[in-house]
């Protein structure tokens, strides 16, 4: 403005013109579009279709933050059915359809009024659509908060994505008592995994490990406590995400106990979203709706503090795969190594079980070698496997521990710590790096130095 100071009055004019031209110019090329189309861009009509390819259009919400579609997966020539954050670099998926299992190029998706959405492979063979619709939809719509809607001719909702979570929730996003996530098997493997985020029926909000295949879930690595067996109604009964970002649990005499510990960043500026990762932490993290770069989802709270020390049920494997060792990494998740002398069982599943690289056997050795010869130790520090022993020696020194589990056919592994000798057996779970302990804890791990199979 300083510039018109010295202006006389017909320069004024002119620049004034030419100030209010360059805003309707502005406004024209931002209004013109919106207003013509963008109001009810989200709706889609029946018999509506998505073709699986690079350049498959998604269904977007007003304001483009969310896309229902085929999101490509990396590096593959393969295709999710899901929802995701349409305008950040990340494009990071919030739901997905059939199991998370990806289709490729030349699937459909469908918009049927008595189906509601069908998923078919390029044969045209049927390979997921929703269950329980009961009424006929008239149309579909991807919303602004990122819940895809099936709706009736009244405009009542028949089926939402939100009632149908996968591994993440999103503000105004509500959890009923016996709601799940399932996390999904690794960062860009969208089948279900380990983990599992549940509000159970008497009102506690768990995360567990749980078996893959009967899906039988083992102890809580988490717990709300919001559960009163001595009076209900100080239960939980909802898992609230609200608009403003905050998460509670919900208690049945209107009383909530807070999950998002202080106040989040702004809902204006900052998208947020609530996940299961992979590696079975939870945790609510918030993105920058507009940035110049990419930086990413930072994190607002993660549960548990320790994964890999709070996770230690009797049955399974863990935070990691059998065998395997976790340890945190700076942003609290974990990290699964094997121990040396051990491989990764499947070696694209950084986070599976590991394999011995030699047998440890009871069968009698007709070599003759002694059993000096035949094994060694690798001597390691402040790493545990609480749930293995077998044995325990007390009182007894380092050299006696070492010296029992070399004689010992069973024993794969023996920590000591101060007189105290534990024998652990195969296979290893809940293995632990402790960041820091009082004491320490020798490790001696087994290890055959020539294999005798062929
Ligand atoms: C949007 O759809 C509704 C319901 O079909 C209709 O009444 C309304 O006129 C539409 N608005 C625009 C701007 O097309
Ligand atoms: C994802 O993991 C599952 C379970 O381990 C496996 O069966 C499937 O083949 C994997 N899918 C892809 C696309 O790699
Ligand atoms: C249960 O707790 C509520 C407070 O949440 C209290 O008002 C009510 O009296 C209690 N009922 C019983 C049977 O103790
Ligand atoms: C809880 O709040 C809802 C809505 O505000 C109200 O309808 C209900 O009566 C309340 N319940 C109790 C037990 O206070
Ligand atoms: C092992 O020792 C026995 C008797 O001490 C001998 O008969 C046999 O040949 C030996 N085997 C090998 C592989 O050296």
């Amino acid at each position: 403005m300083l510039q018109f100071i010295h202006c006389s009055h017909s320069c004024l004019y002119l620049a004034i013109m030419d100030l209010l031209l360059s805003h309707l110019i502005f406004f024209m090329l931002f209004l013109l579009p919106y207003s013509s189309f963008a109001q009810n861009k989200s709706r889609v009509e029946v018999g509506a279709t998505i073709t699986a390819s690079d350049k498959a259009a998604p269904w977007l919400s007003p304001s483009h933050d969310f896309a229902f579609g085929f999101r490509k997966l990396d590096e593959q020539n393969l295709f999710l059915l899901s929802i995701w954050f349409y305008k950040i670099p990340d494009q990071t998926v919030v739901w997905y359809a059939n199991e998370g299992i990806p289709v490729s190029a030349g699937s459909r998706v469908v918009l049927n009024p008595e189906m509601g959405l069908v998923l078919y492979d390029p044969r045209g063979n049927q390979l997921w659509k929703p269950n329980n619709l009961l009424n006929a939809i008239a149309y579909g719509s991807m919303s602004d908060t990122g819940n895809f809607m099936l709706l009736r001719g009244d405009s009542s909702p028949e089926w939402e994505s939100f009632n149908y979570p996968t591994d993440t929730m999103l503000p105004t996003q509500i959890m009923q008592s016996g709601g799940v996530l399932n996390s999904r098997k690794s960062e860009n493997n969208f089948s279900s995994g380990r983990f599992q985020f549940r509000l159970l029926a008497d009102g506690n909000l768990v995360l567990n490990t749980r078996d893959v295949q009967s899906n039988m879930a083992y102890q809580a690595y988490y717990q709300s406590g919001t559960n009163d067996p001595s009076n209900s109604s100080n239960s939980g009964y909802q898992v609230v995400f609200n608009q403003m970002a905050q998460m509670y649990i919900l208690r049945k005499n209107n009383q909530s106990m807070d999950l998002t510990p202080n106040s989040p960043p702004l809902v204006e500026n900052y998208y947020h979203r609530a996940t299961l990762n992979f590696d079975g932490v939870f945790g609510q993290y918030y993105h920058p709706k507009s940035s110049s770069k990419n930086p990413g989802w930072n994190i607002v709270w993660q549960q548990p503090d320790n994964i890999c020390l709070e996770n230690t049920p009797t049955e399974g494997s863990g935070t990691c795969g059998f065998n395997s060792i976790c340890q945190l990494n700076i942003n609290q998740r974990p990290i699964c190594q094997c121990p040396q002398h051990y491989e990764l069982l499947d070696p694209n599943d950084e986070y599976g079980s590991c394999k011995p690289r030699f047998t440890l056997s009871c069968e009698e050795d007709n070599s003759n070698k002694s059993a000096e010869d035949l094994y060694g130790f690798e001597e390691l520090i402040n790493i545990d496997w609480p749930n293995n022993d077998y044995v325990q020696m007390n009182p007894t020194t380092e050299m006696e521990c070492r010296t029992s589990c070399l004689y010992d056919c069973f024993c794969a592994i023996a920590t000591f710590d101060s007189g105290n000798c534990w024998k652990k057996r195969q296979p290893l779970a809940n293995g632990r790096k402790y960041p820091k302990v009082n004491g320490i804890l020798k490790v001696f791990l087994k290890y055959k130095k020539v294999d005798m199979l062929p």
